[in-house]
This record gives C-alpha cells, structure tokens and sequence, in this order.
C-alpha cells in the first residue's frame, strides 16, 4: 500500500513508520492520521511484524495537531465527526510500538509519543503542550498521559506554560526512557524493536497488557491480572522452549505459540 503522509519499512520483523510532511515539520492533519491508522492496523494482523517504530524526522517527531485545518472548526462539527477519534489506533495497539523521538514533539506530537510504549529520544528532542498558547487545551490526552508520566508539578509547568522541554529534562522526569545521539537513534530503536520481536508474541503482548493495567486499576487487582497473565504463560510452547533452552545453554527458538 502507498501512503502520502507517512513512509514504511520493514527491518525483520520490525515495522517502521515514518511521519512525512517536512512542509508543515510533520503536522497531524486528518490525512496523515488516517494513514497512521490504516498502517498500524495492517501490522496489529500482520503475524511477521512483532513490534512497530514510530518516528518522524530529525527536526521533528511532529509539531501537533494540523493547525490551520483546525482553526475554523466549529463544535457541533468536532463533536459530529468525532474529531480525534481515529488518534486511539495508537494507544489500542495490542504489538508495542516505540516512539523515536527527533526534535519536536509538541501538542498532538507530545501526545502521540505519550500513546506508544516507550520513548527513544535524540539529544535534540524538545517536548511540550504548547495548546495554551492557541487558546486551547491537550486533547489527545496530554494532560492525563503526561501527568501520569511526569507528575502533577511538571504536567501542570508544562501544560499552563506551554514552554519546551529538552530530551534531558523529559529523561529526568521519566517521559523519556532512553536518550541518544542523534545518528543513533533510529539504529537503536530498530535494533530495540527486533529484539522484542524476536521474543516470543504471547509473553510480549502479556507485559504490554499488565503495564498497562497498572494505569487503570488498584495495586492489588493489578497484581492478581499480573499472576493469572504468568500463570496462563505456561500453557504455551514457548515457555517450555524458553526455560529448556536456558537449561541446555543455547539460544532460544521461540514459536509465538
Ligand atoms: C500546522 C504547522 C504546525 C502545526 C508548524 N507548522 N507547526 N502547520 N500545524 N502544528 C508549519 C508552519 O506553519 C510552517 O509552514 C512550517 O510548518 C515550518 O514551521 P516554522 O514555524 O516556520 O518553523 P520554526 O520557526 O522552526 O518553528 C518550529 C515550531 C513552530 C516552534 C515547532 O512551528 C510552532 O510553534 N509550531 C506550532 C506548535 C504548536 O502549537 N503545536 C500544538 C498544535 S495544537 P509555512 O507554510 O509557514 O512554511 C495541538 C492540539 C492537540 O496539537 C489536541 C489534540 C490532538
């Protein structure tokens, strides 16, 4: 399939998605959005693809939400259309998906890195919730996903100032998991991506389920999904094959079975 807006490759079983509208530093416009979405999903059934990469380029991940496709939208029309609805493909993802992170990555930008897993950023990464500035407000859950991130002090400095913050600042305060030189960043997060793919489907979409249920429920329920997740683990091949391998000192052959 051809796209506009984005670019794909495949490394292995690695997916990358590339946002691609230089002219507008990677703006979410409803094109680009629809692209994403209809990429993303070809990869959440593509059983080769273990997990997906999203970047944009090196001056920005993307700049926000489209601007000046916004600026004369009216509310009966948000709400009719469902205006931000087609962002949730990200966050429902069920394979992971890392955000590589190269300069900016403000509102909608911000916000669309905070939807995927885990954040691989540049040395020139900058994040930030600039929609104050515009008279407006996060809403792709920026004020939720990185308060969760960060805390409330940070979350609100960001949110009411709409001032940057740089890829060390967003490391310290635990949005960024990792920072990088930029000549490495895109090397890495492949090489990150291959890695959790070449371990074994279920386990991997287990973590991502049980991380992500410590967002949404208590610590002792969290804990009981945690347990009965590990416990069903065992009812696959690939745990036999992964504590077998360990035993017998060799590499593992996983089955995604
Ligand atoms: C539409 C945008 C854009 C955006 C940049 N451009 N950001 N177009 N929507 N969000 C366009 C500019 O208009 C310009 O087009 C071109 O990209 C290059 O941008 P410049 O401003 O010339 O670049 P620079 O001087 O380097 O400044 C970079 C920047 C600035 C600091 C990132 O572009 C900026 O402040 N952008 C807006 C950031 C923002 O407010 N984001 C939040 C959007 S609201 P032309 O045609 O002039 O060359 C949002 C709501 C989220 O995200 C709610 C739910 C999703």
């Amino acid at each position: 399939m051809t796209f506009k807006t984005i670019e794909i490759e495949r490394h292995g079983r690695a997916a990358l998605i590339r946002l691609n509208r230089p002219e507008a530093l990677n703006a979410l416009n409803s094109e680009l959005i629809a692209e994403l979405d209809s990429a993303l999903s070809d990869f959440e059934s593509d059983p080769e693809i273990g997990c997906v990469v999203l970047t944009g380029s090196e001056k920005a991940f993307a700049a926000g939400a489209d601007i000046k496709e916004m600026r004369d939208k009216n509310f009966a029309e948000a709400l009719l259309e469902n205006f931000l609805g087609r962002w949730d493909t990200v966050a429902r993802a069920r394979k992971p998906i890392i955000a590589a992170v190269s300069g900016f990555a403000l509102g909608g930008g911000c916000e669309l890195a905070m939807m995927c897993d885990f954040i691989l950023a540049s040395e020139s990464a900058q994040f930030g919730q600039p929609e104050i500035k515009l008279g407006v407000m996060p809403g792709a859950g920026g004020t939720q996903r990185l308060t969760r991130a960060v805390g409330k002090a940070k979350a609100m400095d960001l949110c009411l100032t709409g001032r940057m913050m740089d890829a060390q600042e967003a490391e310290r305060a635990g949005l960024v998991a990792r920072v990088l030189p930029a000549a490495e960043l895109l090397p890495e997060a492949i090489k990150t991506s291959q890695r959790i793919a070449a371990m074994s489907a279920p386990a991997v979409l287990s973590v991502k389920e049980a991380v992500n249920r410590a967002f949404e429920t208590s610590l002792a329920e969290g804990v009981r999904f945690e347990r009965r997740a590990f416990h069903a683990l065992f009812a696959t091949h690939d745990q036999k094959e992964g504590m077998a391998a360990f035993i017998e000192k060799r590499p593992p052959q996983f089955q995604n079975r």
